[in-house]
């Protein structure tokens, strides 16, 4: 099927590739539709009602790459919703790609199947602009390789701004696998949107924030500094957002004797260097960076942050099934 014009800048407009794509106004809209979509899941009537909105369309989740919150989460969405899924979990083995096949070719099949959406997760950065740039169908970014996983992104916002009631003006660290991790990658340039935000980034020198990112944050008058130190790190934090060791994008990195490794663990012990109203946050999946008995803290927000992936997802979602009628 070909597409027109107007229809490839229609489809422009509904692609998430980025978080790029994305301005405070249209993110805090993202945020009221997120809180409709939460009200309605947890409320019987309202979920029955949404559970018919989107009757007769289907949503591909196509994941080259495991995936638990973020295709589950989607495919939740898009069932609460009253659209069907399809879905390949593991594309790299199981579709043609493991014959060869390209993620162009693969997507332009899959434009012929009459899905209303495609989320898209890759090993490869800059896959899901790829993929974009031949469909015609709505694709959404679901994680590509080292470049960018926005609706994390969003979901971490969400959270950030239900604690805080504001997006803007906070102390922002980040820690762990900074250079491979794309998580931390597209949160940093959402909140660079925000005034007044400063960002401590606390890595192994190996591990550290890429260029690009530090570039960005220097061209929007964002403070930021690395560190070595944890304890740094915490110290005036409002927001600890913490991250494990990519070691499935390993390339030419040593690796390190021990992973996780310690001195970028937090633990129960170092709560205490951690502000009483700051919250600890995770992308997950943690592979040992926070210890499990940080858990009970009221301030490790890290499963509630997973959670509102759900209400985020969906409010996504509608969107892009909504403008697709
Ligand atoms: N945070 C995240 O993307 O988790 P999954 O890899 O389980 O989707």
């Amino acid at each position: 099927m070909s597409t027109t014009e107007t229809e490839q800048a229609h489809l422009h407009t509904l692609h998430l590739l980025s978080v790029d794509q994305l301005n405070p106004d249209e993110l805090f809209t993202i945020f009221e539709e997120t809180d409709r979509m939460r009200e309605a899941l947890h409320t019987s009537g309202q979920a029955r009602e949404l559970a018919g909105r989107h009757l007769g369309k289907s949503v591909c989740t196509l994941f080259y790459e495991p995936s638990t919150r973020t295709r589950l989460s989607f495919e939740r969405a898009a069932v609460a919703t009253g659209a069907t899924v399809i879905s390949t979990e593991n594309a790299r083995e199981f579709s043609s790609a493991a014959k060869g096949e390209t993620i162009e070719d693969t997507v332009r099949v899959l434009g012929e199947y009459c899905f209303s959406a495609l989320v898209l997760r890759h090993h490869e950065t800059g896959a899901a602009i790829r993929a974009a740039a031949v469909s015609n169908i709505p694709i959404i970014n679901a994680g590509d390789g080292k470049g960018e996983h926005p609706t994390q992104a969003i979901l971490d916002a969400y959270t950030i701004y239900e604690r805080f009631g504001r997006l803007d003006n906070l102390n922002i660290t980040l820690g762990g696998d900074l250079k491979r991790g794309r998580t931390a990658r597209s949160l940093v340039k959402l909140l660079a949107q925000f005034e007044g935000n400063r960002f401590v980034f606390v890595s192994r020198p190996e591990l550290a924030m890429e260029p690009d990112i530090t570039d960005r944050l220097e061209s929007t008058g964002s403070a930021y500094a690395n560190t070595t130190s944890k304890k740094r790190g915490f110290g005036n934090a409002d927001v600890i957002y913490w991250t494990r060791d990519q070691k499935e994008r390993a390339e030419d990195l040593a690796i390190p004797d021990e992973s996780p490794d310690p001195a970028y663990v937090i633990e129960k012990t170092d709560l205490t260097d951690i502000p009483p109203t700051a919250i600890i946050m995770h992308p997950l999946p943690r592979v040992g960076e926070i210890a499990v008995e940080v858990d009970e803290d009221p301030r490790a927000v890290y499963f509630k942050q997973a959670g509102n992936g759900l209400y985020t997802r969906a409010a996504l979602l509608d969107r892009v099934l909504r403008a697709s009628e």
